[in-house]
């Protein structure tokens, strides 16, 4: 039987999330997707030369990532597409290594807000970036220890009847995974250093996140559904790349930013709250020789869509949503509203996202909190801090979020890059 696009699709995506471990390979692999498909890698500390119409991409902290495509002509302003490359995990502390009772665990604190449970029993790895020094000077290497080398058991049912009563999990003493035993000690730096091709004691600084080692899945009794580590919110990042891609705009110049630490509020140097939206469209705009007041009429005329997941109506929770506004998986693209504004989405921006849903024939549903239920954030509302658009919040239904593995709608995918591709290509000032 042949494949439908739409499945064809969802594998596409579910490959790059399942090599994409932590926040710095997510970047690391849309810089190769990008090199591969002619864009110029630009540096922060270095000048840039926009002379040439095509696409351009520039990283901060090897974490956020900001592609963009001139078309060459004057634009009129900006088509931005925003999304976040972290996903909630388990760091790893300084000098990790815990000795205890003839265990080896490892020292780990929570970013962001996870869902405790499922980190349990199944196999997990550790990755991120290590600093090194290389010829004198201080370089970054990406490393994932790509093997099942940790676990965290949970406590037998017999010493803990009341377990299915619900439990408080400690931090501190439950979300530490297992090593090994009194024999590794010291070891997992050796890992590292191996893995790296290093000595051991030679790097002088790190970021290590654990990550569960399952393999995404399609399942269903038509497959109709899809499950992985980091849906939320790598889903929105590899449709957004391919819609980018895929499209054509000369009236305006085409942005897909992909910021870190949204999970953790988003106010670091790299994510949404910091400077790097604002310093790309100085340095575009700059290159473009245009003054300060014809910025200021750019961005006027600029539209942003925050993708970021949304919450599917789940079946033995269905009280906890919305009396109306109840998206679902393979229902199509997800429009959010909040009063109070943690999203971003009005009048002006909803008809936006309705207008090319409807003239793409892209199906669309909404998602409000139910009315005595505080809900998420996402970064549309912070990024309008620094760089202020008319801007819509949407993303894809989803069940489990913030679970190492979440479920998602297979056709949903296919709807998302045709979102993109459109919303990309759209021209209209409003
Ligand atoms: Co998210």
């Amino acid at each position: 039987m042949k494949k439908s696009s739409k499945r064809n699709a969802a594998e596409r995506i579910l490959k790059k999330i399942e090599k994409s471990v932590t926040a710095f390979h997510v970047c690391a692999n849309l810089r190769e997707e990008l090199l591969q498909n002619g864009f110029t890698e630009l540096r922060e500390a270095e000048s840039w030369d926009l002379r040439k119409p095509g696409g351009y991409f520039v990283m901060r902290n090897g974490s956020s990532l900001i592609a963009f495509f001139l078309s060459g002509k004057n634009a009129a302003g900006y088509r931005v597409f925003a999304c976040h490359s972290d996903s909630p995990s388990l760091r790893l502390k300084e000098a990790p290594e815990i000795g205890q009772e003839g265990y080896i665990r490892l020292n780990v604190e929570k970013y962001g807000g996870l869902l405790c449970a499922p980190w349990f029993d199944r196999p997990l790895s550790v990755a991120g970036r290590v600093v090194i020094e290389e010829e004198g000077k201080l370089s970054s290497r990406l490393v994932n220890i790509e093997r099942d080398l940790l676990l965290i058991p949970s406590l037998a049912i017999h010493m803990n009847r009341e377990a299915n009563e619900g439990y408080k999990y400690s931090a501190q003493k439950d979300m530490l995974p297992v090593f090994g035993d009194a024999e590794d000690k010291g070891k997992l730096s050796a890992i590292i250093a191996e893995a790296l091709g290093v000595k051991n004691g030679e790097i002088l600084g790190d970021d290590l996140f654990l990550y569960v080692r399952q393999a995404p899945s399609f399942w269903g009794a038509r497959e109709q559904y899809i499950s992985s580590p980091r849906l939320d919110d790598q889903e929105c990042v590899w449709c957004g790349l391919e819609g980018l891609l895929a499209s054509k705009n000369d009236a305006f110049t085409r942005v897909l930013t992909v910021f870190d630490n949204e999970e953790v509020g988003s106010s670091t140097k790299q994510g949404a709250a910091g400077t790097f939206f604002a310093d790309v469209l100085d340095r575009i705009e700059e290159a473009q020789g245009r003054s300060a007041e014809q910025r200021q009429i750019a961005i006027a005329n600029s539209i942003m869509i925050s993708a970021d997941n949304a919450h599917a109506v789940h079946p033995a929770h269905v009280d906890k949503a919305d009396l109306v506004n109840r998206p679902h998986m393979n229902g199509g693209i997800v429009l959010k509203f909040s009063a109070n504004q943690k999203y971003t989405t009005d009048g002006v921006s909803a008809g936006v996202v309705r207008k090319i849903c409807r003239d793409h024939r892209i199906p669309l549903q909404v998602f409000v909190n139910h009315s005595d239920v505080a809900g998420g954030s996402t970064l549309g509302n912070i990024s309008g801090t620094q760089v202020s658009m008319i801007t819509a919040d949407i993303g894809l239904a989803q069940l489990a979020m913030h679970s190492p593995y979440e479920t998602a709608g297979t056709d949903d995918v296919e709807h998302m890059i045709r979102f993109s591709k459109a919303f990309f290509e759209s021209k209209e000032i409003i």
